[in-house]
């Protein structure tokens, strides 16, 4: 039984005379052959899109119950020589090359697969020579006689020696300008030769060098992520319009892109003359600057690289960065470390935020540069980039990030309410529970805003079947306090289950500078509402019940200043050698 009758029969493909699903045929084996064609290997950029579109692909093939088998060719490392335009393979030995190198293994693998995805960088407008070389060699492929196109496509042709018919052709291709577009018309034209008239689908991406920067991840992600939905669509009906749309959007806008490009050389463009590594790697960083990120007045961040004695600028203004080879101005963010360190943090060797817990850095100055480092530099450049599909979470089915106000409002209206009137107030915080998953459903609901729904719930409920808002009030403020202090047993402090989103997600839990904050916060919190359902407590028995109402708003509201306060001024105090 076929798991999915119309999926299989939405491809289909003639094979002697009669039609048969090409792929997705329940239980069957599709073969995916990837021919890598970069002379860098493992390192290609492309084959970084083209495995996301194989991941597309066989996402595809399992929803449809058949099997993905793939074959991974890497030209640069197999032994495949230049035809030598003997045509031996159509005289003297048909179908089979003089030469004895791989080729001979390459041509068996293409012949028996179903889709072949060639996955090469742009070289001079073309193919590179690793890939034209096979290219060449698929001589064998062909018979010798003359025929004619049956496609229209230019004038001549050979049959294919094999039936090669049904299988299905994917180009995917990166290339150092900032477009692809105008850039692939003699990989068109040659393809169209080669394989058929648009008898292939096509990946073709500009800036491909910016797939290996690593602080770029969240944009160059985005874009993979777009390829892989490519993949998956290929496998079912075709890759719609939206997707292919989502495709063309450039990674970073043009003359972002030259930037961050012309820094990487290590030569200074109006001169030619080499520039020191470290000079690089600050023009580098300053290139990486998102002016999305600007707040209203420059900013000086100063280098001091106290291994080689150093000291750069770099002006982060509204309209982008520039890079002073020795002070010009007052810093408002002074770093002084290593070049060695920051080496190894460009290497991933180390993460910035450890060195920092490790006060292998010191940072004087503003340190809000700091904490929003992901987004001044780099990280979040791609907000402006994003297809629109992608910018807002919820039109694209994806829930928000959890909001503390899921969790505070019930709290908050029940103690006020409920201590105006217990009979009306908690029939108000009860629909105002039941209205939560309605009023947040943009946002995930995690276990503290679920708990507190149920908390308030049952306390509101005690509240209007006893007429007494006393004791669920009190209640309340010792239930939520223990929220608070329980958290803390936990490797998420309740704070940072919600804080961790402004701070790159769950990577923020292994950032001691974010987390020790946390749990001191929380910690604060917790004992305040214990102490809270204390003094409330014993001031209404001692009779000064009026002043409750004052104590429990005003305390709240000091200890949230204080949150503000403590959670910026803890890492600007460790970063600039405190000890704790
Ligand atoms: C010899 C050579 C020729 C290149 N020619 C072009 C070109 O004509 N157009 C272009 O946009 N990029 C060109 N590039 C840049 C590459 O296409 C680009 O770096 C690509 O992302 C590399 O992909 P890979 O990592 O998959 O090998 C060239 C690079 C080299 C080394």
């Amino acid at each position: 039984m076929h798991k999915n009758p119309a999926g299989l029969i939405t491809i289909l493909k003639e094979a002697g005379g009669t039609f048969l699903p090409a792929f997705f045929c329940y239980n069957k084996i599709m073969k995916v052959l990837l021919i890598n064609g970069s002379p860098k290997g493992k390192n290609s950029n492309s084959l970084k899109l083209a495995k996301s579109f194989i991941d597309g692909v066989k996402k595809a093939a399992e929803e449809d119950g058949s099997k993905l088998e793939l074959d991974e060719l890497e030209l640069a490392s197999l032994n495949i020589g230049p035809c030598k335009g003997c045509f031996a393979c159509w005289k003297a030995t048909p179908g089979k090359c003089v030469i004895k190198d791989d080729m001979q293994m390459v041509i068996e693998k293409q012949i028996s697969a179903d889709l072949i995805v060639w996955s090469f960088p742009l070289y001079y407008f073309n193919v590179p020579g690793l890939l034209k070389n096979l290219i060449d060699r698929q001589l064998p492929m062909s018979l010798p006689f003359m025929s004619e196109r049956s496609d229209g496509y230019g004038k001549g042709t050979h049959e294919a020696r094999y039936n090669t018919k049904n299988i299905r052709h994917v180009l995917v291709s990166t290339c150092g300008f900032y477009t692809a577009e105008d850039n692939y018309d003699s990989v068109r034209n040659m393809f169209n030769h080669f394989l058929g008239k648009d008898n292939f689908e096509s990946i073709f991406c500009g800036q491909g060098e910016l797939f290996k920067i690593k602080e770029l991840s969240s944009r160059t992600d985005v874009y993979l992520n777009s390829v892989k939905k490519a993949g998956y669509e290929y496998a079912q009906n075709g890759i719609s319009q939206a997707t292919r749309e989502e495709l063309k959007v450039l990674l970073y806008e043009k003359e972002e892109f030259e930037r961050m490009a012309d820094a990487s050389w290590g030569v200074d463009k109006a001169s030619g003359q080499k520039i020191p590594e470290d000079e690089v790697f600050t023009k580098q960083m300053a290139a990486l600057y998102n002016k999305n990120s600007y707040k209203g007045k420059d900013r000086i961040l100063e280098m001091v690289y106290t291994d080689l004695g150093k000291t750069y600028q770099i002006l982060l203004g509204k309209d982008g960065s520039k890079v002073f080879t020795s002070p010009e101005y007052e810093a408002t963010t002074r770093i002084e470390t290593s070049f060695e360190l920051w080496q190894k943090i460009s290497r991933n060797e180390i993460s910035g935020e450890e060195a920092l817990a490790k006060q292998l850095y010191k940072v004087t100055g503003d340190f809000d540069l700091m904490m929003n480092w992901g987004k001044v530099f780099g990280k979040d450049n791609s907000q402006s980039q994003k297809p629109a599909a992608d910018s807002n979470p919820s039109s694209s089915g994806k829930l928000l990030p959890p909001s503390m106000a899921a969790m505070l409002i019930p709290w908050i209206s029940f103690w006020i309410s409920v201590s105006i009137n217990s009979k009306t107030g908690s029939l108000i915080s009860l629909l105002l529970c039941a209205l939560i998953p309605l009023l947040m459903r943009k946002h995930r609901l995690i276990i503290w805003d679920q708990l507190s729904l149920v908390c308030v719930a049952a306390l509101s409920f005690t509240a209007n079947l006893t007429g007494n808002g006393h004791l669920p009030t009190n209640a309340g403020y010792l239930v939520f306090g223990l929220f608070w202090l329980i958290s803390c047993l936990t490797k998420e402090p309740l704070s940072a289950a919600y804080m961790k989103y402004n701070y790159g997600g769950d990577s923020a839990l292994k950032n001691p500078l974010f987390m020790k904050p946390n749990y001191i916060l929380s910690v604060c919190w917790g004992v305040l509402y214990l102490l809270t359902a204390v003094w409330t407590y014993f001031l209404g028995r001692a009779g000064f019940g009026i002043v409750i109402p004052i104590i429990n708003n005003l305390v709240p509201v000091l200890m949230g200043l204080f949150t503000a306060w403590f959670s910026k001024w803890y890492p600007a105090w460790k970063a600039r050698g405190g000890k704790s």
